[in-house]
């Protein structure tokens, strides 16, 4: 198998004009909606129109969440709280038979729950640590794909957007079972990319974002400003673009932040 064309900065979007609400009536899934970029994520998709499904799996954050969004006027947002670490198929397949079941389509989902823990040698990561990074990072976002892969299909136009790390291409001491959970996930991307055919009309990438300041970030580089960093509403704005652009057969594997951080 080759590799899809690696690598693309995140093509700007003509008009990236939220007032006009381009993704209006579209109902989009945000995993990790109670995370740093999530968040930004669900706020940049509801103030551009669309019906978001907040994933978490803290029930008072998903509410403050669903407060925000419900008082700034944009459409109502529904929930799900679904631990990422336990789950297994039957709850996959439960994600798309409620997502189904509310709002009979599914349009895009953003990828944005991240397990991410201390970093260590490799002689210090036992298989227990090594099971919620895969889980998370690389098992679950493609499950829940793959059960939500017959609404996707049906969409005009669907995305799926999986927020990964600069370390998945370029391994370096310390990020192990990390680094190595998102690598996985661009393999599996990859692979599914290439099984596509010109008439699927559906968008698989991964984004990385690069540094901004985010709880991840916090954890990796403990110590670091945050103020010094770009904010999770920059990258954010970024994944707003991967909804939108225009291309869908002829897409990279990969897409990097489009500002300069
Ligand atoms: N920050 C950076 O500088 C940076 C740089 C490069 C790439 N990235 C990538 O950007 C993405 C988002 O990073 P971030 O800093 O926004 O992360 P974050 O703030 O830590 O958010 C992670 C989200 O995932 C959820 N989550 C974690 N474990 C879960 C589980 N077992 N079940 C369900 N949900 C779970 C968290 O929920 P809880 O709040 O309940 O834990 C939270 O909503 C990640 O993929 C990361 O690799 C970040």
């Amino acid at each position: 198998m080759t590799f899809p064309a690696a690598e693309s900065l995140v093509p700007s979007v003509p008009a990236l004009d939220v007032t006009a609400k381009p993704l209006d009536q579209q109902v989009v899934l945000v995993t990790g909606a109670t995370g740093s970029l999530g968040r930004e994520s669900a706020l940049a998709c509801a103030r551009a129109g669309a019906t978001v499904i907040l994933h978490g799996r803290r029930q008072s954050l998903l509410d403050a969440l669903y407060d925000e969004i419900v008082t700034a006027g944009l459409p109502e947002p529904a929930q799900l709280r679904l631990d990422l670490s336990e789950a297994r198929e039957a709850q996959f397949k439960e994600v798309a038979e409620t997502i189904h079941a509310s709002f009979k389509r599914l349009d895009a989902i953003v990828h944005a729950a991240n397990h991410c823990k201390q970093l260590m040698p490799m002689t210090l990561q036992d298989t227990a640590m090594w099971e919620p990074y895969l889980r998370v990072n690389t098992i679950a976002p493609i499950g829940i794909t793959r059960a939500c892969w017959p609404m996707l299909k049906r969409t005009p136009r669907a995305r799926v957007i999986w927020v990964s790390e600069s370390h998945a291409t370029l391994p370096k001491a310390y990020w192990g079972a990390y680094s190595t959970s998102k690598a996985a996930l661009h393999h599996a991307v990859a692979t599914w990319q290439d099984e596509l055919t010109p008439q699927d009309k559906i968008l698989l990438g991964v984004y990385i974002p690069g540094p901004f300041a985010g709880n991840s970030r916090a954890v990796t580089h403990p110590g670091e400003l945050a103020s010094s960093l770009p904010s999770a509403a920059d990258a954010a704005s970024d994944v707003l673009r991967l909804l939108l652009i225009e291309e869908t057969a002829a897409q990279a594997l990969i897409y990097r932040r489009s500002h300069s951080a």
